[in-house]
């Protein structure tokens, strides 16, 4: 019997996401929305997109949760986007209050499923998912490194005119101004891209990275970045679908590992079909690890906002 995800949201980033897993052929797609006829239509125009793209996945929009029962997975995109002068943090209250229930509707339709948040602050919305749910960290997780990450290997590959698929990045942190670029662990074929790159174009990459969604906020006006978003997250669900065992930098709430407890933030994990299934700890410097608490400082930060202390 094929799988079934259910995309919460049909906006920018829920229905970029609906379709890739669709042309992924990785499950059968149910997108829901509050907007009455928004996700029908987005799904039917989906659906007839299919046959071009090779899909066999059945693609459905509503606005009832009755139709995302049983699904194993649930990716979490509803919440309002950022506009020019926001930052991520500036939405935390009209999130959570979304998440919360769409949290609650998920788990009384879909109790088993596993959780792929992805609206924003993104670290402290995995927070909210996880304390409503009830679920393991195993189940509850967001899409941030991926492609925080997936930002950083496109500006190297595009400086150095080498294929993206040669660049590994390493992003961890929190999905936010704190977040922590590790340069020294980025690599270009196997070799370290401090031997590639002068120190001035690595910090100004660094940069860019940290502010990769506020330049799509800019340029956009009125909303913000959806197709690489809404790919990162359909990736991290292929990984969970296909049991890849993809190590993959993902928000989780950690439980000791870089000295940090309780706080949701990006690090490297082992994605197959229990979820999170390992959580890499990296050797880092002094310098770096006081980087990922500070992160780490920043989300919990927000957890007082929302009135919630760790979970
Ligand atoms: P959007 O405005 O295009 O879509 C949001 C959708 O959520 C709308 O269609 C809206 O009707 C729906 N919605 C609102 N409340 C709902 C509810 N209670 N139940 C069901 N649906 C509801 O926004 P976009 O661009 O898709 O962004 C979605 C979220 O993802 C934002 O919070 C944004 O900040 C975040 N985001 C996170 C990224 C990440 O890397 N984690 C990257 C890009 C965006
Ligand atoms: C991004 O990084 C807004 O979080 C979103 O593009």
């Amino acid at each position: 019997m094929r799988k079934k995800i259910t995309v919460i949201g049909a906006g920018n980033v829920g229905a970029t996401c609906a379709f890739r897993i669709a042309e992924g052929n990785y499950a059968d797609v149910v997108v829901l929305d509050i907007v009455d006829g928004l996700p029908q239509g987005k799904a039917l125009d989906m659906l007839q997109a299919a046959p071009i793209v090779g899909s066999d996945m059945l693609i459905t929009g509503t606005n009832s949760y009755q139709d995302t029962a049983g699904s194993d997975i649930v990716i979490i995109t509803s919440g309002l986007p950022r506009k020019p002068g926001m930052s991520r943090d500036d939405l935390v209250q009209t999130n959570a209050k979304i998440v919360r229930e769409v949290t609650e509707n998920v788990m009384a339709h879909s109790p088993d499923c596993m959780i792929i948040v992805v609206c924003n602050p993104l670290d402290a919305m995995v927070q909210m998912a996880l304390h409503v749910s009830g679920l393991p960290r195993e189940r509850v997780f967001g899409q941030s490194g991926v492609l925080d990450s997936g930002r950083m290997r496109a500006f190297i590959a595009a400086e150095l005119n080498v294929s993206v698929e040669d660049v590994h990045a390493c992003v961890l942190g929190g999905h936010g101004d704190t977040m922590v670029p590790v340069t020294r662990l980025c690599t270009v074929g196997g070799v370290p891209l401090g031997e590639l790159m002068a120190q001035e174009k690595i910090d100004a990459i660094v940069q860019r990275t940290i502010n990769g969604g506020a330049e799509i906020v800019g340029l956009l006006k009125t909303g913000s970045a959806f197709y690489a978003p809404g790919t990162a997250a359909a990736q991290m669900a292929e990984a969970v679908i296909k049991d890849r065992k993809k190590i993959l930098p993902c928000a989780v709430r950690l439980d000791g590992e870089y000295g940090i407890s309780g706080v949701v933030v990006g690090v490297p994990v082992k994605l197959g079909s229990s979820g999170i299934e390992q959580v890499f700890e990296l050797n880092l410097t002094d310098t770096e690890r006081s980087a990922l608490a500070a992160s780490a400082g920043a989300v919990r930060g927000l957890l007082g906002v929302m009135g919630l202390s760790g979970c």
